[in-house]
């Protein structure tokens, strides 16, 4: 098993409600657990700061789904 670390800023569009935030974060918790995913997301309501830690095939399947 490759361990690997992802952490990418990524700059917010527009301004986001707190329940689009909690949305997010119900579902990145729920969804990484399943994954074995550690890791934390920061939202200062200009940006995210994300990092993601877990087998290397896991974190690029959430990778894409955040890119998506
Ligand atoms: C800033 C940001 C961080 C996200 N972080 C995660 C994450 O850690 N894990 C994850 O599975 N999805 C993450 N997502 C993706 C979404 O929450 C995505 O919509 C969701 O995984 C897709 O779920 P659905 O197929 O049920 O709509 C993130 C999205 C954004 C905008």
């Amino acid at each position: 098993m490759r361990l690997v670390q992802l952490a990418y800023a990524s700059a917010c569009v527009g301004r986001l409600q707190l329940d689009t935030i909690k949305s997010i974060l119900r579902k990145a918790v729920e969804k990484n657990r399943k994954l074995g995913i550690t890791g934390f997301l920061c939202f200062d309501h200009a940006s995210f700061l994300q990092i993601l830690e877990g087998e290397m095939r896991a974190v690029n399947r959430v990778c894409n789904r955040i890119v998506n």
